[in-house]
């Protein structure tokens, strides 16, 4: 069996979320589990900027409404592994600065970008000769895939007997343009409608993905089922309900390569559930980079785009609590202009107990994880999530609202604290919470421990995944 996935960002290439650690993170679990696979992601400038090694693999026009434009593909290896990587060079769409969009907001020709990364996968399986049987693809950016397996591609003899997986990483997100960016598509106008790809007028990416998928997965159990809901479908639930019986929450992991506080590199100092000495010394270390001074409270942390999905706007107006009850923050993420500014703003009046770090840095997001007790996630919804697995594994306890992939994956009292509502006064009542428990040692280490010895590693969403996949090769053989 040979998966192929397609994904607009692959950590450690470029990622600008959970996504790129998702798709990244099941590649070698599934190589060990005795599949074949790829990856295929578009050539960014930051990939570039990476330096993977890199070969030609081939060269082809791909059709663009009334265009053609040159696709190069270029083949390297999944770091770590054998599991070819193969990216899809077009500088004119995609060496630029940011992955979707930079500081004036999401790129005007991402209809153009995504239809053309689209249909250079497809184009690539014959060039490549790559026997395909499962095409796994994930998010509003792959989503036309699984529409034109089913159309344009359907009669093709490399493509007909593919089957194909959409994963949905955030319903919020969905690939939404105005209806003249329709003949980008190439496909026919009679698609054009609201059991199809229309949307209130426009053209919609993802709606066609979840129409036109052999099958449909989401990042956590909770998550599948709230989004055949008004309150978290977005206004797709009705689609998403008609196609329940292909739909299956399969929950993330962590690439314990990375982060394992045992093994990681990027932190001043190792632990481990048995020996929990460095943390301390990560934590003086932290709070000495940003600022901060010592403290006899527990040291919080949010590391995340900050925007309102997240829950920053709460985060924002309950600032002063961490000076009332004495603890402390560390922020680090990147996000909307208000937030970002709301943020600096209450560092700037509260320096000893609140520090912001606007940037997207990986390594700052380690040491941040290792030097922090505990990382709070006021998400008004949230599908998987990373950072409380994160959090967990690093003795950092979670402290998040009960909604989607976090509760699935935090225990409340055992391995984290739960909230219940997305609110000021929900959010002051867990930091509270939080600073108290954290002044009852034995309560609080037990927590930290509990956190430290869960597994979640990959391995058990790539059974997951691979079970998946051989479900729907083995309806494609049944009917070939
Ligand atoms: P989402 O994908 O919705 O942003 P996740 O929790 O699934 O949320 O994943 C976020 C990923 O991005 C995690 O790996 C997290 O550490 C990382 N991340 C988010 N913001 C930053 C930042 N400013 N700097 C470094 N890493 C970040
Ligand atoms: C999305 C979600 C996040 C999830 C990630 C990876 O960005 O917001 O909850 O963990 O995708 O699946």
């Amino acid at each position: 069996m040979f998966i192929l996935q397609a994904a607009p960002e692959i950590h450690p290439f470029a990622k600008t979320g959970g996504l790129g650690d998702v798709v990244g993170g099941v590649v070698r679990p599934l190589a060990e589990l005795g599949l074949q696979s790829a990856t295929i992601m578009p050539l960014y400038r930051r990939v570039r900027e990476s330096r993977p090694a890199l070969a030609r693999a081939a060269e082809f026009e791909v059709t663009v409404g009334e265009k053609t434009r040159t696709a190069v593909i270029w083949k390297g290896v999944y770091p770590g592994t054998q599991v070819p990587a193969y990216f899809v060079e077009e500088d004119s769409l995609f060496d630029r600065e940011g992955l979707y969009g930079g500081l004036k907001g999401d790129y005007a020709d991402n209809a153009e970008r995504y239809v053309f990364f689209s249909r250079a996968v497809l184009d690539a399986i014959p060039a490549l000769n790559l026997p395909v049987d499962v095409l796994h693809v994930h998010d509003w950016q792959t989503a036309l895939i699984p529409v034109y397996l089913k159309t344009i591609y359907a009669q093709s003899p490399a493509h007909s007997r593919i089957r194909s997986l959409l994963t949905i990483h955030n319903m919020g997100y969905q690939g939404l343009f105005w209806h003249w960016d329709w003949s980008l598509t190439g496909l026919d106008w009679s698609l054009f409608n609201w059991k199809q790809l229309e949307f209130w007028g426009k053209l919609n990416f993802l709606k066609g993905g979840l129409i036109f998928a052999d099958f449909l997965s989401t990042v956590s159990p909770r998550y599948a089922k709230e989004i055949q809901t008004e309150e978290f479908g977005c206004a797709l639930e009705g689609v998403l309900r008609d196609r329940a019986k292909e739909l299956v929450g399969i929950l993330n992991g962590v690439d314990t390569a990375e982060w394992n506080p045992a093994t990681d590199r990027q932190i001043p100092a190792r632990y481990s559930a048995a020996d929990l000495k460095g943390k301390a010394v990560c934590r003086a270390w932290l709070r000495k980079k940003m600022g901060l001074p010592e403290c006899a409270a527990p040291l919080f942390c949010v590391v995340s785009r900050l925007v309102e999905q997240k829950g920053i706007d709460l985060l924002a107006a309950v600032m002063g609590d961490f000076v009332a009850s004495e603890s402390q923050l560390i922020v680090l993420g990147t996000g909307e202009d208000a937030l970002q500014r709301a943020l600096v703003d209450a560092a700037r009046r509260w320096p000893s107990h609140v520090a912001v770090e606007i940037g997207f840095n990986t390594g700052l997001s380690h040491e941040v994880m290792a030097g922090s007790d505990a990382v709070l996630m006021p998400s008004r919804y949230e599908p998987c999530g990373l950072t409380q697995l994160y959090g967990q594994l690093y003795g950092t306890v979670p402290v998040v609202r009960r909604t989607g992939g976090l509760a699935d994956s935090v225990q409340d009292g055992v391995t984290g604290i739960l909230f219940g509502e997305a609110t000021v006064a929900s959010l002051t009542a867990a930091i509270r919470k939080t600073v108290e428990t954290w002044r009852r040692p034995a309560e609080w280490n037990r927590m930290v421990l509990n956190g430290m010895k869960q597994d979640w590693s990959w391995a058990r969403s790539a059974r997951e995944y691979a079970a998946l996949y051989a479900r729907l090769a083995g309806a494609a053989g049944k009917t070939a």
